[in-house]
């Protein structure tokens, strides 16, 4: 059986990854700092499950990590931890420097030197994948080619410049100490378990309650929409195909302005919630813009298509709809999120043990 070291395993898009490693039957070593983004809530499924181990700590720690390396000697180590939010950065840049940056480097920097104790085979077969973002390669303006892995960096927000650092960070462990590194670029994830900082489901959360739908400037700026589900199983085929020292970008093929994002999700909940004081659209409202406000990300996936042969499954349109069900279905879920109440099975669960 396949053993992976993921960590950030219980955020939006790392949950996702877990469980469908999980149904691979991949053995899972989850490290997560469990910040305000990390949920149990969304491990729910694997309560029980022999073959998922959760470890509460951070990537930083290089004691813990070391310790992890050498107890369970994975396969593969596949690093979704990071503090992921761009307004965040632009209120708090220094965490996002001291996990993306400081901590990535100590988890690249423990992970080579257990890596260089393994046997040769075993050591050519290891992996270590790095989750990056298209925030990375900056802003496009309309009939802008997408962006490709040859497109320079050029982050614009503290969030994309922590990326980058990070992404430099792999390319040069790999070129300088040959550690089987893969990164991959990808664009605006959303599905069920998002947190909802996020555009999508801040805003059905929002109109739920019948608050204001914050939509930044005009909401003209464009996004690339990519499924979550879509985006785990890309990084999966990537482990399992990509070439070492390789990017890989994935995307949606799905750009939309924010206003029609935000209208679709409108009018989606017209339909499944309707309310009787009119449609949820009167909600919107727009508000000063987000400094430094990337106008349009867009991928170009031929990398990923061609070499390794994969496509999104998901369009927007049918995946926007499953989306709004699920956080219609999920009122717990929400409730916890919005109470609090898993910080509280957290401190529940983790007083007093080692
Ligand atoms: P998220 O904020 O939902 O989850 C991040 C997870 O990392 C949380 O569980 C958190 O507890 C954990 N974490 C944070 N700091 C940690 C630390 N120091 N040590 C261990 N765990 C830590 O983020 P997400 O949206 O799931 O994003 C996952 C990755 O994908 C990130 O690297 C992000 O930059 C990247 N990404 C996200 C998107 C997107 O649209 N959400 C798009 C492109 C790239
Ligand atoms: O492109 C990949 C990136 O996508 C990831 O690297 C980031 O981790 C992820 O957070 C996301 O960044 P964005 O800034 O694009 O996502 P966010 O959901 O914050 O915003 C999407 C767009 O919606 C963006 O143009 C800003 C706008 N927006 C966002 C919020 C939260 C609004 O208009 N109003 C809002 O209230």
């Amino acid at each position: 059986m396949m053993c992976q070291l993921v960590t950030g395993g219980a955020g939006f898009i790392g949950s996702c990854y877990v469980l469908q490693a999980r149904k691979r039957g991949v053995r899972v070593i989850n490290l997560d700092k469990l910040t305000y983004a990390g949920n149990m809530d969304n491990l729910d499924a694997l309560r029980g499950d022999g073959g998922h181990v959760f470890v509460c700590g951070d990537i930083g720690n290089a004691e813990l990590v070391a310790h992890l390396l050498d107890s369970y000697r994975p396969d593969a180590v596949v690093n979704f931890a990071a503090e992921s939010h761009v307004d965040r950065s632009i209120m708090d840049p220094e965490a996002f420097v001291r996990t993306n940056v400081l901590g990535t480097s100590t988890l690249l920097r423990v992970v080579k030197d257990w890596w260089h104790t393994l046997p040769p085979q075993t050591a050519a077969a290891f992996r270590f994948l790095h989750i990056s973002t298209d925030e990375v390669y900056g802003a496009l303006q309309p009939g802008d080619e997408p962006f490709a892995e040859t497109t320079p960096y050029s982050p614009n927000s503290p969030y994309s410049a922590s990326k980058a650092a990070a992404d430099h960070l792999v390319h040069a462990f790999h070129e300088t100490y040959g550690l089987p590194t893969l990164v991959t670029n990808c664009s605006n994830n959303y599905g069920p378990r998002q947190f909802p900082e996020k555009l999508i489901p801040l805003m059905i959360l929002n109109a739920l309650e019948q608050k204001a739908l914050p939509v930044y400037g005009k909401g003209a700026n464009i996004r690339d929409w990519l499924h979550v589900e879509d985006h785990c199983a890309a990084v999966a085929r990537v482990l399992e195909a990509g070439q070492p020292g390789r990017k890989y970008n994935i995307g949606g093929h799905a750009e939309r302005a924010n206003l029609d994002v935000v209208r679709a999700v409108c009018a989606i909940l017209d339909d499944m919630a309707p309310s009787s004081q009119g449609s949820y659209a009167r909600l919107i409202t727009f508000v000063a813009d987000r400094p430094g406000h990337d106008f349009r990300y867009a991928i170009d996936s031929t990398r990923i298509t061609e070499e390794l042969g994969w496509k999104p499954k998901h369009d927007l349109d049918s995946g926007l709809l499953e989306t709004v069900r699920w956080y219609l279905d999920n009122a717990a879920w929400v409730e916890h999120v919005r109470s609090g109440a898993y910080r509280q099975w957290l401190v529940r669960n983790y007083a007093g043990r080692a």
